[in-house]
């Protein structure tokens, strides 16, 4: 199976590049201590208000903390030599805006007795409460990881990166902008001018505005159902040339047939009912032009790391997560495939899985 590494020299005389990489490498590792620190906070909290992670013990074997930071390690490295090799710009960090960012720490700290009784209580109901809820999919209408209002309210907008990053101590930035590698290989020799790129499932716009710090001349589109997480995103996208924000299912695109260059879509499709996922699929091969790219990031599934598979297994025991564990056994190769989404490349960066695939 092809694998895709981002295509880097090994080598750079360039002080200057060599200076930004070691500067990338430092703030990523300040953002990795600060997150995991978050995250041992949250433990601890949760076990002060007496609801300790459920203990369940996974039949399949889970990778020591050892692999699992050296794993890390290697997406942060990735990571610096992206950014000294041109292909990535350097990630801001919550320091840009660290008063917002401690405001955010302060609610995702004050939301957790809530969340962690619904957890004890498998109640993920208070999205159902959400007069909006009778707008959008039943499957949609409920709290995933347990967080409050689910996708619907503008407070778990405001939740929901620091609480994405704390879960993967800091890596989810890094994660994401794994995507860019492809992209600008796919845009060698390309005018951004004319190329349309629309992140499926953008949520809060993160990923979006990393796409825009490296291709300001690009045409952006992100879509979403969640209004209060869209807005999020055009928040997040301020200061830049904005993005085009579309409130709909996306199994249902209110776009034309071919009409987009790049599709990305991550860590929408374990959020995703069975048929749901082949729909969502379908659509995104309908907008795609012939030989537009469709980069995919999601959790890993069953099998690509035998050695961590334990880690897929105990995941939903531990979040609301009801569509997870038919994600981690689908057949996604043959979905997409079927679709006409041929794959060109893919790797396991930390946790998760990257496809690259082509319209044919
Ligand atoms: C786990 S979040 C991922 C968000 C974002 N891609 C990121 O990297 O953080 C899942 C997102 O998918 C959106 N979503 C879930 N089902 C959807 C659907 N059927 N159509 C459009 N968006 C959907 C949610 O509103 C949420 O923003």
């Amino acid at each position: 199976m092809a694998t895709y590494e981002p295509r880097m020299s090994t080598t750079s005389n360039n002080l200057g590049n060599n200076l930004g990489m070691a500067a990338q490498l430092a703030s990523q590792s300040l953002r990795f201590g600060w997150y995991f620190a978050l995250q041992r906070l949250v433990d601890r909290r949760t076990a002060e208000i007496g609801g300790a992670r459920p203990k369940y013990r996974p039949t399949r074997p889970v990778p020591s903390t050892q692999e699992l930071l050296a794993d890390l390690g290697r997406l942060l490295v990735a990571d610096a030599l992206a950014v000294r090799d041109g292909i990535y710009p350097p990630m801001e960090d919550e320091a840009a805006a660290p008063i917002r960012h401690l405001f955010r720490v302060r609610r995702m700290f004050a939301d957790l007795p809530d969340a962690v009784g619904r957890r004890a209580s498998k109640d993920a109901s208070t999205a159902r409460q959400e007069p909006i809820a009778a707008d959008v999919p039943d499957y949609y209408a409920q709290d995933f990881h347990f967080q409050t209002g689910g996708y619907l309210t503008d407070h778990s907008a405001k939740l929901y990166d620091v609480q994405v990053e704390t879960l993967f101590m800091g890596a989810a930035g890094p994660m994401r902008r794994t995507l860019l590698g492809p992209i600008a290989e796919f845009m060698r020799g390309r005018d951004q001018r004319k190329v349309t790129l629309l992140d499926v499932a953008c949520g809060t716009g993160r990923f979006l505005r990393q796409v825009r710090l490296a291709f300001p001349a690009m045409t952006l589109k992100g879509l979403d159902l969640s209004r209060p997480y869209l807005d999020e995103a055009t928040k997040h996208l301020e200061g830049l040339r904005g993005a085009e924000v579309i409130e709909a299912p996306a199994e249902r695109m209110p776009l034309s047939d071919a009409s987009v260059d790049i599709v990305t879509s991550i860590f929408l499709f374990h959020e995703l009912p069975p048929e749901v996922r082949r729909q969502v699929t379908a659509e995104v091969a309908r907008v795609l032009k012939p030989g537009g790219l469709f980069v995919f990031m999601d959790s890993r599934q069953m099998g690509d790391k035998p050695g961590w598979d334990g880690m897929l297994e105990a995941f939903p025991h531990r979040f609301h997560e009801p569509y997870y564990r038919h994600y981690t056994l689908d057949d996604l190769d043959g979905v997409f495939n079927a679709a006409g989404l041929g794959l060109r490349a893919q790797s396991l960066p930390f946790l998760s899985k990257l496809m690259v695939r082509v319209k044919e």
